[in-house]
Formats: structure tokens, sequence, C-alpha cells
């Protein structure tokens, strides 16, 4: 027995870079749910940070390390953010993280900050601050959003987990913000399918919140470009973006696949979240369970996995607390016999 690598780099034959650095990201749980058919969850909650970003991190960090960078800068609406401040920091290198001030969850700018990054708040939404790192940041400091390549093939590497559990499964379900993730999961799905190991690949499905929905209200007309939207509004504020940069790629990779989009409400978000939690243990944030709220509302047959992208724990103050009061051990036991 000996592992070939640790977190994605056990996948190193598949990847740009051979070896490089590492949370152990990846390995993350493929649960079969209980709430729909043929369901499975892929909880990518579970990796080092709390989401799918450290796939990426862990090739981006390394490129920008290897490149001789000292500085990493990217925007965010927050995961990413806490992803590049922990591999950054694991580097060695200094990370910038471009933040719309009032729209980040409190779990994810804790992590940034406890790693040490440098925050920075704009005022604005994540289109902005992207427009700030593409147009500024770039200059200064090695780029860490998802227009960078190197992310997303660390990020492929889920398609490669989903595979060995379960084979090529009918449709991959995927929430989408900036739309790289969609990408980065077909392009792994593909790359399998070259070496003869899927022989129907997956239909992909990307999700949007209904108040951030460019793609899906693109698709839905037929029309071919994102009907950009200027102020983008969802409780799932992971996916609280208007102007996603990899369209063109998300674009492609549903309709290579035969997959199509779909928008869901924030009240459906809310109570997929719930659903998930409650009925098969697995605490999402709002734009992790998107996808749930997708695959309960479309019912569709055969093998569908969701990909739930970050953890209950990212974004605390969605969730609703009740508790009940005992004033001694009686009320205990009167509670308890209920
Ligand atoms: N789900 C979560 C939990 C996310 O944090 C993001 C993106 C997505 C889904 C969408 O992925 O952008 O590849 O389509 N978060 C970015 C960030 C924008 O800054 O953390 P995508």
């Amino acid at each position: 027995w000996a592992p070939k690598g640790n977190g994605i780099w056990r996948y190193s034959t598949m990847l740009p870079l051979k070896s490089g650095i590492s949370l152990g990201e990846g390995r993350t749980p493929l649960v079969k749910s209980n709430l729909a058919e043929n369901l499975y969850v892929k909880f990518e909650g579970a990796n080092p940070t709390g989401s799918f970003k450290d796939r990426g991190m862990a090739l981006g960090v390394t490129v920008a390390k290897e490149s001789g960078a000292n500085k990493v800068v990217v925007a965010s609406t927050g995961n990413t953010a806490a992803s590049a401040a922990a591999y950054a920091a694991r580097a060695g290198l200094r990370c910038y993280v471009v933040l719309p001030k009032g729209n980040v969850a409190r779990g994810k700018l804790i992590q940034a900050a406890l790693h040490g990054a440098e925050l920075v708040m704009i005022n604005g939404l994540f289109d902005k601050a992207l427009d700030y790192v593409v147009n500024y940041g770039t200059k200064y400091a090695y780029p860490l959003n998802s227009f960078n390549p190197w992310r997303l093939e660390g990020q492929k590497t889920v398609a490669f987990e989903i595979y060995e559990e379960l084979g090529c499964p009918d449709y991959v379900i995927v929430p989408v913000g900036n739309a790289g993730n969609i990408s980065a999961i077909w392009k792994g799905f593909r790359e399998l399918a070259e070496l003869g190991l899927c022989n129907k690949l997956p239909k992909m499905v990307g999700v949007q919140a209904e108040g951030a929905a460019p793609l899906v209200e693109a698709w839905a007309r037929g029309v071919e470009e994102p009907l950009f939207v200027d102020e983008p509004n969802t409780v799932a504020t992971a996916i609280k973006i208007g102007r996603p940069i990899n369209w063109p790629k998300a674009l492609r990779a549903v309709k290579e696949s035969g997959g199509f989009f779909v928008k869901v409400s924030d009240g459906e978000i809310l109570k997929a979240q719930r659903l998930l939690a409650t009925r098969d243990g697995i605490g999402a944030e709002p734009a992790g369970a998107a996808s749930i709220a997708a695959a309960i509302k479309l019912n569709i047959g055969g093998v569908a996995v969701a990909v739930v992208t970050g953890h209950a724990l990212k974004d605390p103050d969605v969730i609703e607390i009740t508790a009940k009061e005992v004033r001694n051990a009686d009320e205990l036991i009167e509670l308890l016999e209920k």
C-alpha cells in the first residue's frame, strides 16, 4: 500500500503538475440521499476550508509559488478568500482578498482573517471586486480567481472521485456563480471519457439563484450570451453574481453535455438546506444547497449527483435557532417524554 500523493495530487497523472502544496483536499464524502431516488450528494463542504475551492487552490497556489510570486490576490464572495488565505499561508505567500462589504458570510470572513490574509472591503458587489482584481490586482499580485485555468485543473478532480465511487452518473447538478466549477467538473468527465472510462457522459445541470440568474435567463430565451444582472440578489451570497466571468465555458459545458440551466428561489434554497440537514445529516451553506433545491424541484430520472459546494458553518447567520429552556429536572423530563 503506497499513497501516490496527498489531496488532489493523487491524480497527478491527470494534472498539469506532478506535485505541490496540499492540505489533504478532496476525498469528500459521496452520500446517498434520502430526499430523492437515485440522488447522491457530493459533500464538498468536507474539504479543509469547507468548500470545493481547496481543490483549485492546491494547484493555483503551487503555480503561484513556483512562478516566483510573493503575493496572491482574489476577489471573492468569501469561500475563495478563505481557501486562498489558507493555502497562501501554507505556501508562505501574502494574500489579499477583495470583498463586497456586507455581502460575505461571517464564517468565511473569520477564516480569511484567521489565516492572516489582508481583507480589503469595497462598496459594491462581487462583480465590481472582480473588476478591480482583473484591472489592477493582476499587476501587483498573482491572481487566483477562476479565470486562472490552474484553479479549474484542480477543481476537475471532483469528477474523478465521483467516477471512482459511482461510475459516470446521468446528471451532475452544480450551483453556478462565477461559472468556473461547472466547466471544471465537465472537463474532468471529458478526460475520463478520453481514457475510455466513461462511456456515457453525464448531463451537466447548472443551478442559479432566482435573483442572480444571468445564465438561466439566457438559456430560457435561447440566447447565446448571458443577460447580465446589475443588482443580483439572493440569500445565497456565495453565488450573488450578476456577470459570471466564465460564462462561455459554463455554457459550453451545459450544451456539450446535453444538460440545462435552472433557477431556484431563495425559499427553495433554504428549504433544501433544512431538508438536507434534517433528513440526510449534511450541513450546507445556502449556495451549496442550491443543487439540492434543484434536484428536489426537477425530480429527474436516472442517477444524479448534486454537488454541495460549501459547509453550513460558513454562513451561520441564515440559520434560525429555536431553543427551549427548562428550570428544573422535572421540566426536562416532561420534554423528553414527548
Ligand atoms: N457554491 C459556493 C459555496 C461558492 O462559494 C461558489 C463560488 C459557487 C458555488 C459557485 O462556483 O463561481 O465556480 O460557479 N464562490 C466564489 C467565491 C465566487 O468567491 O468564493 P463558481
